[in-house]
């Protein structure tokens, strides 16, 4: 009975959206748009593990928003919050991240094994507060086995030596008698876990040590040296310019890596001023989606620095933290902000750039999982909801194994003051089963676009879309259901497939395989 209201209710504010939306776009006149796909030109697949996820212990990242304790009066399982975990293993985690991020240089991971009663509390140098180290490398590995995710592990090169690291990896994946396996069985956990992914320090130019590459290079090969195990080594990257530092690493430490970093930020203003999270205007809107566009070029460029020394492509390209960054409004935990329809506009910008570089890029991680700037949860207390980040990771999720199909876009651009952006941006993809996946994303925030494609369909498309009337509009702890999904048809024209989107707006939809 309850959950019947709850629905209708839903049910009559989405139509309530949809009349909104219909007086704006009729308003104003649709652009037209061309999008052609060659559906004989695949590229290497899309990694699941692009729509990984990215966790650190910071603010309300763990504590509170995914770690409560096993005493806590929020219902959970060994301590993780049980709504969370459901919401993430609905949505799939490929891989997650962890423990930094920043705080990663700065953790000993020996303070997060044995007696809980026993761990050492340590000053969050990054982040502020006080690192109970409640959450250490048993209870992760609890998560990571949850949520049936990979995990990557952020090793820490900047402030101990590199028998740290190595023996951490041993801790957690060694068999047989060793000593440390030995001890990993002591503390309750028999068998080896598998560790996929292997980090040598974070941002080593920066917080993670503030290292010349030349510094950085001797280091990451003298840690790489001593990692055991079957763990992919990932060389900590570089920060949106500085190519010298991919030039260095690539020359001089590729052999000992299986894959470099890139972290990438978008701030619609700048590190002093980062900008609002809602009630921004529509130059702030237009100045966030052209920064977070960005991306594209940076990946090309540092791909093609990449391709200069590895020109088999052995060696992956992970943007291991990405997403959108505001300021911190007054008296919320660290790097807290809320989570709009821009930010879902973000999050699909991003992956069909992710989905055009799969050559490369193998794995990303959203910055970050929980109540942490992009977040995918938001909580408080006892109460959760799912942001339109989330909704985005759920639309896309047919994408996770297709392969990425050439999609061309021939249509207006749309100006903003001195911002020139493209009317619309589109991915395309085949599934496993011969299906078409085709994402199309309205960065217009007043005009709708009428989509002519090269598909031939005979029946109309099923899809789900994702927009509003509001530039930012969000979801709150009141109104969980302000924006998300709705079904999306599409129907043929001239036996082509055609798809209006209104303005602002994500569409996904899936056009079956001829039989
Ligand atoms: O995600 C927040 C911080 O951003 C990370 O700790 C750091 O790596 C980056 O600068």
């Amino acid at each position: 009975m309850k959950s019947s209201n709850a629905r209708s209710l839903r049910n009559a504010s989405l139509m309530l959206c949809a009349a909104v939306m219909s007086v704006d776009a009729l308003a104003a006149k649709p652009v037209d748009v061309r999008v052609t796909v060659t559906a004989d030109t695949a590229g290497p697949r899309i990694e699941p593990a692009v729509y990984g996820q990215f966790v650190e212990q910071l603010g309300t990242g763990v504590y509170g928003g995914l770690w409560v304790g096993p005493e806590s009066t929020i219902p959970n399982t060994r301590g993780w919050r049980n709504d969370v975990v459901e919401a993430l293993r609905r949505v799939g985690v490929p891989v997650m991240r962890w423990p930094g991020g920043c705080f990663a240089d700065d953790y000993d991971w020996r303070d997060g094994i044995g007696d809980p009663a026993k761990r050492p509390a340590r000053t969050n140098k990054w982040w502020g507060g006080l690192e109970s180290n409640r959450v250490g490398t048993h209870e992760f590995m609890d998560l990571a086995e949850m949520l049936g995710s990979e995990v990557y592990l952020a090793g820490n090169m900047g402030s101990m030596p590199p028998r740290a690291m190595a023996e951490w990896l041993e801790y957690m994946t060694a068999d047989g008698k060793s000593a440390l396996a030995e001890e990993r069985r002591r503390n309750g956990r028999d068998r080896p876990w598998a560790v996929k992914y292997m980090g040598i320090g974070n941002e080593s130019w920066g917080c993670g040590g503030n290292m010349r590459p030349e510094y950085q290079s001797d280091l990451h090969n003298q840690y790489a040296t001593f990692l055991r195990g079957s763990a992919l080594r990932v060389a900590s990257g570089e920060g949106e310019t500085n190519d010298h530092l991919v030039e260095v690493l690539m020359e001089r430490s590729g052999p000992h890596m299986d894959a470099f970093t890139l972290h990438y930020y978008t701030l619609p203003g700048d590190w002093k001023n980062k900008g609002e999270a809602l009630g921004f205007d529509a130059h702030a809107w237009a100045k966030t989606l052209k920064t977070a566009m960005g991306i594209e070029p940076r990946i090309a460029a540092v791909s093609r620095i990449m391709d200069k020394y590895d020109k088999d492509k052995r060696i992956a390209l992970y943007v291991d933290e990405w997403g959108t960054w505001y300021d911190t409004p007054a008296g919320a935990s660290a790097l807290w902000q809320q989570n709009s329809l821009r930010d879902a506009i973000v999050a699909a910008l991003s992956f069909n750039v992710f989905h055009r570089h799969t050559e490369r890029v193998k794995m990303t991680n959203i910055a970050q999982m929980v109540n942490v700037l992009q977040a995918m949860v938001l909580t408080d207390g006892t109460r959760m909801l799912l942001t339109p980040t989330y909704h985005v990771f759920d639309l896309y999720k047919p994408f996770r194994g297709a392969t990425p199909l050439e999609a061309t876009v021939e249509g207006p651009h749309w100006q903003q003051d001195d911002i020139v952006l493209p009317a619309v941006d589109v991915s395309a993809a085949r599934a496993a089963d011969g299906s078409i996946l085709l994402a199309l994303v309205n960065l217009d925030p007043e005009r709708p676009a009428r989509v002519a494609t090269n598909l031939k369909v005979k029946a109309p498309v099923r899809g789900r879309i994702l927009t509003a009337a509001a530039m930012d509009a969000h979801n709150t702890f009141a109104a969980t259901g302000t924006l998300v999904p709705a079904p999306y048809f599409a129907k043929p024209a001239k036996a082509a497939l055609t798809l209006e989107l209104p303005p602002k707006s994500i569409v996904v939809v899936e056009i079956p395989a001829a039989r």
